[in-house]
């Protein structure tokens, strides 16, 4: 405690800034302070009431209010009333350094004057309810509160200690402005809080020790910027608070004196979305990226998260990197990540068809060809992209043709004897109708026009030659075939 002479000199605590002017109520508003009781060091003045009021908090003897330490007490309170109802924004609280005796406290605000035996009745705005409280606590009202009296209370029934009840605060800065009264400097009427808006509180950090709790009522905590702090310190507060109504966090040497910035806002739904997963979470601003834990169920405003695609997916539509913004809503489009196959490879027997796309989706086709003078023996000419972003089937292999390709395509053979033999009849008798016609009407109609097939492209005798020629290639193409029925009968490979 009385290391911190220097710190006396440090007259503006608690630095405070809103868009608008609003004023420390306790000072510039107050009407009375009162307590269930006060402490006396020996041979010092008494720990009043307004102690917590004067803007000084480091040295207990001189700073801070205590109540006395009677163990007859079951309660003890603390309490400040304005002159007027007023709206207040915003609570920061700073009890004892290194003492933990305000645990359970319960803050009041209420519309009329009451008595502490009255609180009873009455909500609470806050309880605190952690067994280590924070030696600084900022509690915010994003909406205003109306009051004309905060009071600190605490009592001993629901807790075993046999410690008498302390209520001790260092400072107590209530923020807001005089509803009541138009002509105040500090008159509602003349500030532009909207309640609701993005407006940014801060808090400075008082103590190197012990802990400090930041809470929105009604709202999230989005940590902002703290660009003069140690990555590391903003990111273990941000672990700490972000996205939370309510978060304390250690304090250090490191952060002591600094300006802890924070919107109290709505909060964004955090989904996720088919295809992609969560990559990280940047802080608007300072882009600082973070790995929000697993267990983050949401982002608070001026967030935003930044997602991939799965392996082999790609964006086709919507948003991967979305903000979270006012009114939970997500900027952007929901991301939609589709499946792609790669380049489909072939080697040099082949050439691909490419589809008008560069890009293959799902049951995108690709079509291979063979190259000149190969034939396809192997693979598929067609495939597929299928849902895991794999090509269908296997790749096709062409060979080089030995002989021309053209001919061992279109080459035909004949196996089964009864359809060569039927072939065989069938040229036979169209040849002896050609040569009956010619031969009725060759000589008659020399001259004459003659718009038959037959004659006009085939002249008896190139006909008879080819009709030959085409009967030696399919016969030769089986000629112990043609041996055995010359020799056996044309049935003799059937019943043998
Ligand atoms: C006082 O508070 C009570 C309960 O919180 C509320 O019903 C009443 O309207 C308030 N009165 C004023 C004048 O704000
Ligand atoms: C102690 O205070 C709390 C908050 O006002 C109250 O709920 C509780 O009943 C009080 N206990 C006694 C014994 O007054
Ligand atoms: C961060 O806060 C400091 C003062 O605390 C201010 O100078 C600076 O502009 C702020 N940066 C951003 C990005 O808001
Ligand atoms: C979302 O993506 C669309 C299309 O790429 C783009 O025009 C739009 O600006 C993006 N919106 C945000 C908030 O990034
Ligand atoms: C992407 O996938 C969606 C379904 O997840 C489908 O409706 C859409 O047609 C696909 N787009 C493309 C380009 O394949
Ligand atoms: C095709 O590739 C094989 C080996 O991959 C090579 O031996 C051959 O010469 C190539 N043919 C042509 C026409 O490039
Ligand atoms: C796609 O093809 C690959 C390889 O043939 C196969 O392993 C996979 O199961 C197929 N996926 C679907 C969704 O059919
Ligand atoms: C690929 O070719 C094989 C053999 O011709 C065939 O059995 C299979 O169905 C084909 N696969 C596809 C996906 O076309």
């Amino acid at each position: 405690m009385e290391r911190s002479i220097a710190y006396l000199v440090i007259g503006v605590l608690l630095t405070y800034q809103l868009k608008c002017e609003v004023c420390n109520l306790g000072r510039s508003y107050r009407k009375t302070t009162t307590a269930s009781s006060r402490y006396t060091y020996q041979n010092s003045n008494p720990l009043t009431p307004d102690k917590a009021l004067d803007e000084s908090y480091y040295i207990h003897s001189d700073d801070c209010f205590s109540s006395n330490d009677e163990h007859t007490n079951t309660s003890a309170w603390w309490e400040v009333t304005f002159r007027c109802i007023s709206k207040i924004f915003q609570i920061n609280l700073v009890f004892r350094e290194d003492f933990v005796r305000h645990a359970g406290y319960y803050l009041f605000i209420t519309n009329q004057t009451v008595n502490a035996s009255d609180l009873i009745h009455l909500d609470p705005v806050y309880h605190d309810e952690e067994p280590s409280p924070s030696q600084q606590n900022t509690i915010i009202f994003p909406g205003g509160h109306s009051g004309v009296q905060v009071y600190l209370y605490i009592n001993h029934s629901n807790s075993n200690t046999t410690d008498p009840p302390i209520i001790e605060p260092c400072e107590v800065e209530i923020y807001g402005c005089v509803e009541g009264d138009v002509n105040e400097s500090c008159a509602c009427a003349n500030t532009t809080i909207g309640g609701q808006g993005p407006d940014l509180w801060q808090t400075n950090v008082v103590f190197p020790t012990g802990s400090l709790s930041l809470t929105c009522d009604d709202y999230y905590l989005s940590i902002m910027n703290m660009s003069d702090f140690h990555v590391d310190e903003f990111l273990r507060i941000l672990e700490a608070c972000d996205g939370k109504q309510h978060c304390s966090f250690n304090s250090s040497s490191h952060i002591q004196n600094k300006t802890l910035m924070f919107y109290c806002q709505d909060k964004c739904s955090n989904e996720n979305y088919t295809n992609s997963h969560l990559n990280r979470t940047v802080v608007e601003g300072l882009g600082i990226e973070y790995q929000p834990a697993v267990s983050d169920s949401f982002t608070a405003f001026l967030k935003s998260r930044v997602y991939d695609c799965k392996g082999r997916h790609i964006l086709t539509s919507g948003n991967l990197t979305r903000q979270c913004q006012e009114h939970d809503q997500w900027s952007g489009e929901d991301p939609v990540c589709n499946v792609t196959c790669q380049q489909p490879d072939h080697d040099n027997s082949t050439t691909i068809h490419q589809s008008r796309s560069p890009i293959y989706f799902e049951d995108y086709s690709v079509s291979y060809t063979c190259r000149e003078h190969h034939r396809h023996v192997h693979g598929n000419l067609t495939r597929v992209c299928n849902g895991s972003g794999d090509w269908s089937g296997e790749k096709p292999v062409c060979r080089r043709c030995k002989c021309p390709c053209d001919r061992v395509k279109t080459q035909y053979f004949i196996t089964d004897t009864e359809v060569l033999r039927k072939k065989i009849n069938k040229l036979n008798n169209e040849l002896k109708v050609h040569r009956k016609d010619l031969s009725a009407t060759v000589r008659a109609k020399t001259c004459a026009k003659d718009e038959r097939k037959s004659s006009k492209y085939l002249g008896f005798i190139t006909g008879i030659g080819i009709t030959t020629a085409v009967l030696v290639i399919i016969v030769c193409s089986d000629l112990p075939l043609m041996y055995r029925q010359v020799r056996f009968g044309p049935y003799a490979s059937r019943t043998r």
